[in-house]
This record gives structure tokens, sequence and C-alpha cells, in this order.
């Protein structure tokens, strides 16, 4: 086993050899403190032992912990990640070739994050007395970056704070945006903290074909959406980067601290820029790094620097992070922690994410229930047998079945959910029962979001918006 790291890592740069030490030791901390047998922390240390030594010699530095090697060379050597069998996957693309999906137990390997398993899980369950929710359970959160510094700080009564976000490329958010928020208010109301919700804007304004005005009024809209899902308005601040960048005294000090010790090279190697890229494209990944330090926020932390942030997103949006661990150190801050998710497929299959750039691949939050049923129907991509004899013989696949995956993330019911997966796979359920049963779980589920979302007044809006003390003092 140990063979197969090493040689694993052989072909790693030294950042991500670096991430895999420091997950390795994330590892070997986890491990000790849920008490797990002498055997698996023997071996999980001989690993952490062994990746310290090929660091050495891809380095020749000796490996310390917080500090990642000063000139590293990019993720992967043609930019955004790509795993052996040719699964793609950056902030704007996710293809792979395979039905099943993105193969995510290679993409941890690739980014050298940590698997969350059944031991961070107990540990979520041990620290909050809560019962982890189905997103944990399931492994749609599925990934993560020193959890345990969060949990460790919050049972030391350490505070920490929330941040995720969203890029306002559309007027409507797809079903699939609502995985980051559903899991991050969860977040919220266990561990009763800060959280800050960034509206990039200006991303998209330097990306896409939209006017300033058009993407901040994106914003706008979609702030409502984000509004719907719940968050508590004395713990939460939605800023859309057009607006607030030009009002902090913290943030734009912190864009300019990351944009110095980021060079060129390093994010043409992680994002895959190019020298035609305008320099707009090149200098965003330092606002959307920014957030991640508790000072870009003095009206909510005062002049505290060092309150740790977690960060919950689709693996997608790693990269910024890879990058925004990388200078943490580097400019006096601590590195933000992560949980990833993986991605809600769209509707044509697994091979690639659902995405509001192809409304075809979509089911939207504005969309009324016939349109749901409809593209469920003609769409939704089927791992059924062609005739119903077939299918009643061989019995259907869940593991490319789209209307499956799409009920493992919204049929909460943990019974009924394995109840359709054996009959579907045994072939006593059919194709068009189970699009029906997640008709039914979809139609309700976004007419009640359409309904909060009528209740949200412009005024409500705007107090989520003003930079402001939250119900939190530090
Ligand atoms: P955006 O608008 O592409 O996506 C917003 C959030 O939704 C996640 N996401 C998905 N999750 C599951 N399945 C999908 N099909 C899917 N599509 C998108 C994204 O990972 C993200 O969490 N640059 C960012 C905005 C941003 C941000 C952040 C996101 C700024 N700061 C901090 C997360 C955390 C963007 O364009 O996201």
């Amino acid at each position: 086993m140990a063979d197969v790291q090493n040689c694993d890592s052989c072909s790693s740069s030294p950042l991500e050899l670096f991430e895999r030490v420091t997950a390795q030791g994330e590892k070997v901390r986890s491990l000790k403190a849920g008490k797990a047998s002498t055997d698996e922390i023997d071996a999980a240390v001989k690993l952490l032992l062994s990746l310290k030594v090929t660091y050495k010699t891809a380095t020749g530095q000796d490996y310390k912990a917080g500090s990642p090697p000063v000139d590293f060379s990019p993720v992967s050597n043609n930019g955004p990640t790509t795993t052996q069998d040719e699964d793609f996957v950056d902030p704007w693309t996710v293809q792979t070739s395979n039905a099943k999906g993105v193969d995510y137990d290679k993409l941890i390997v690739r980014f050298g994050s940590s698997k969350i398993d059944k031991e961070l899980i107990n540990r979520i369950e041990r620290v909050t007395g809560k019962t982890p929710h189905h997103f944990l359970r399931r492994g749609i959160f599925f990934s993560h970056r020193d959890m345990n510094q969060i949990l460790d700080a919050y049972e030391n009564k350490k505070p920490f704070y929330l941040y995720t976000g969203r890029g306002p490329s559309s007027e409507a958010m797809h079903v699939g945006h609502l995985i980051p928020f559903i899991f991050t208010k969860w977040l919220q109301e266990v561990f009763n903290v800060p959280l800050v919700i960034q509206l990039t804007d200006d991303e998209k304004y330097l990306w896409k074909d939209l006017t300033i005005e058009k993407a901040y009024e994106y914003a706008i809209e979609n702030a409502k959406d984000i509004i719907a899902c719940g968050f508590d308005i004395n713990k939460t601040f939605i800023f859309s980067d057009l607006d607030y960048l030009g009002m902090s005294s913290g943030f734009y000090k912190n864009v300019v601290k990351v944009q110095k010790h980021v060079t060129f090279n390093q994010v043409k190697g992680i994002f895959g820029f190019t020298d035609s890229d305008c320099i707009g494209k090149i200098s965003f990944p330092a606002i959307q790094a920014a957030p991640s330090f508790s000072s870009s926020f003095p009206q909510i932390f005062k002049d505290k620097k060092d309150i740790q942030c977690l960060i919950p997103c689709a693996i997608d949006q790693d990269p910024y992070f890879r990058m925004t661990r990388d200078v943490a150190p580097r400019i006096g801050y601590l590195k933000p922690a992560l949980l990833h998710s993986i991605f809600f497929p769209a509707l044509q299959g697994a091979q690639t994410k659902m995405s509001a750039s192809d409304p075809n691949s979509s089911i939207f939050l504005t969309d009324t229930p016939k349109q749901i049923k409809t593209k469920i129907n003609k769409h939704a991509f089927s791992g059924g047998k062609d005739t119903i004899e077939e299918h009643r013989k061989y019995g259907g696949n869940c593991e490319v079945d789209v209307s499956y995956m799409y009920l493992t993330f919204f049929l909460e019911d943990d019974d009924k959910l394995e109840k359709m997966k054996q009959a579907y796979t045994s072939g006593a359920l059919l194709t068009g029962e189970l699009k029906k049963v997640l008709i039914e779980t979809l139609q309700p589920l976004v007419a009640a979001h359409q309904q909060r979302r009528k209740q949200i007044t412009d005024e409500m809006v705007k107090q989520f918006m003003t930079p402001r003390k939250l119900a939190f003092n530090f």
C-alpha cells in the first residue's frame, strides 16, 4: 500500500505533495482522536513518514506544517485537473466519460484533500450532539480540508465562521445550486456561527457577455434565492463584490496582499489562464480568496485577524482555495478549512454537472410543476432497460440513473430511498415509476422555495447586504 502511494506521489507537484502530507497528518490525528486500532494508526503513521521522505526528495526541504513550498509548480501540468481516466474538473467545466460520474476518490488523491470518512462524521455527531445531515451520511459532502481543526476549535469554544458564495451568471439558479446553501444553513444552525456569502458579480462580468449593471442585477435576484434557503438575518452577511469592495476598509487590503504573493505562473498552472485572458480574470482569484480571512469583515470581527474560516462548496471551487491555503501562512493568516460536495448531475447524465449555462441540463428554481414533470420525463437519463420485459428480468442500474441520483440528494427518508433502490435494481420498480417519485419530490420542494422567495422584500435584501455587526461579539 505504501509503495503504491509513493509511486502516485512521484508524479505530484511539490504543492500536491505538501497537501498530501498535510492530509495524511490530519488522518493520523483523526485516527488517534477517534481511538482507532494500533495497527490502523501505525499504518497511517508509516505512510505519513514515507510521504515526508518523498516530499523532501522532491523539494530538497523538510516538510514543515503550515509552510508550503514557496515556489510551487502548477497543480497539474496541463492546468486544471484531469484524472487518469480523463475526468476534467475546474471551476467552469466538469466532464467525464463515465456514466457513473466523476471518480471522486481519484479526485481526492489528485487534489490532496481528505475523505470525509465515518470517523469524521461520528466526530461531528459527538461534538455537535446532532444527527449528521443526510448530505454527510450519504457521501454527498465527501471531502474536506482541516475539518478536524474546526471541530477542535469548536470543542475549545474558539469561534469560527462560514464562507460560501455564488457567481450570479443568470437570473435563475438551478436545484444543484441549492446543495451548498442547504448544507451551509445546516452548519450555521448546528454550530451557531457567523456566515458571509460572496456574490461574485465582478467575476461574471469578466467571464460572461454581461454588462456590469446586469451582473449586479443578477446578484440581487440570486440573493433572494439564497435568502429563501432560510438563513438567519442576524447571523448572515451577503455581499456583492461590485458593492462591498469599495466600501470595506479591510477587504481590498487582503485582495492586494494575496495579489502580491501569487505569480502569473501560479494562476496559469492552477486555472489554465493564457496570455490572452484579460487581466481582470488573472487577478480575480485574489477576490475569491479574501473572504477566507476574518480581517476582510471588520464590521463583524472587529480587528480579529485569526478567526478561522470554513468553506462549504462543490469541489469545482477547490482550485481557488488551494491557492488561498498556499498564500495564507505567507501573509500571516490561518488557512481556511473546506467541506466539498460532489456535483448534482445534469439531467442528461452524470458525465457533467447541472449547469445554468445549459438550460436543458437544469431544473431551475423558477420552473413550474409542469416544466419539472416534462423535463424529468423527457430528459432525465435512465438506468432502466429498453423494454419492460427486460427491465423486470434484469432490473435497472441506479449507479447511472439520474432520477435515482437526484433522489439521493432530495429524498430525506433513508428507508424509502433504500426501498426504491432495491425495487429498481430488482426490476420491480419501472423507470416511469421512479421518475414519478422524483417529480413528486421536486415539485413541492421547488414550489415551497418559490413561496418563501415571494415573501422576501427589497428591504430584507438590503438588510442582509448591509455591512454590519452580526449577533456575535468579537
Ligand atoms: P457558482 O455560482 O458556479 O456556484 C455556486 C455554488 O454552487 C456549487 N455548484 C454546484 N453544486 C452541486 N452541483 C452542481 N451542479 C453545482 N453547480 C454549482 C458551487 O460549487 C458553488 O459552491 N466563483 C463561485 C462563487 C463563489 C464561491 C465562493 C462559491 C465565490 N466565493 C466561496 C463557493 C465558496 C461561483 O461562480 O459559483
